[in-house]
């Protein structure tokens, strides 16, 4: 049985200080969560992976990217052996930002996709259209081409572990969500690519969340769809007090 999953995406907010008082103040509503079937993550800036994990155990604490290559003259980047010496677990992969602002391309996602499976992390990858792609009626042209090059040759043995994120550019820090209709139909879409790639019992494993735009106030209602099995939240889990609400309304 799927999980349900809330991944707070913290963008290039917090210093380590900020994090590590999130870190402290959230160590109860990580595990009343957990008894409800709920686990919760937070993907901090590289800066306070570690500070972020020292001060609250039990939370998933996800990269926001991470090179393919394990070193090298690659300046300014970090690589997955220096996640795992602080074993980090999760990574984040294909945000639009990074895809947009940092040029990150389907090819070199893929790349990045499977080194992070095969290290045994988990990666998040995310997909979704931009508002003239969606205009265009192109959304699901977009994701076919971003899951199936995005996604290609991984070890059918490490598939349940993907996390897919559809997250549609025009709704990601606008407040303007896509419908649950939507979000549902984009979601089902995903898993129907991903069972045509790698069968039906390993899509049926993997967690899909919907991201753009989650509040406390809409959370349930996209919680509550059938292909949607959590959330990637930017803005609303930067506090404490609404990243709670957004658990608390799930009830
Ligand atoms: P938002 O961001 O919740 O602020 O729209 C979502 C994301 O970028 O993952």
């Amino acid at each position: 049985m799927r999980k349900k999953i809330i991944i707070g995406n913290w963008k290039m907010h917090k210093t380590q200080a900020a994090a590590k008082v999130f870190a402290k103040e959230t160590v109860d509503l990580v595990a009343r969560a957990k008894q409800d079937g709920i686990i919760l993550g937070v993907a901090p800036s590289y800066l306070s992976l570690e500070v972020v994990k020292k001060h609250n155990k039990r939370l998933i604490v996800a990269a926001q990217n991470v090179h393919q290559e394990e070193a090298g003259a690659f300046t300014g980047e970090i690589s997955l052996p220096m996640l795992q010496e602080i074993k980090i677990g999760h990574v984040i992969l294909g945000h639009s930002e990074r895809r947009q602002y940092f040029n990150e391309t389907d090819a070199a996602l893929n790349l990045k996709v499977n080194r992070v499976l095969n290290a045994g992390l988990v990666p998040i990858f995310c997909v979704g259209e931009t508002l003239s792609e969606f205009e265009a009626k192109l959304t699901k042209t977009v994701i076919a081409r971003q899951i199936t090059i995005g996604l290609a040759g991984i070890n059918p043995a490490l598939v349940k572990k993907l996390i897919v994120a559809y997250e549609p550019v025009w709704s990601i820090g606008t407040g303007k969500n896509a419908s649950p209709e939507i979000a549902q139909d984009i979601c089902a879409f995903i898993r129907h690519e991903l069972m045509k790639m790698y069968g039906k019992s390993k899509a049926n494993q993997i967690h899909l969340l919907y991201g753009g735009s989650v509040k406390p106030e809409n959370i349930k209602a996209y919680l509550s769809l059938q292909d949607v099995d959590g959330a990637l939240v930017g803005g609303a889990s930067l506090e404490v007090a609404s990243f709670t609400k957004l658990v608390m309304n799930l009830k």
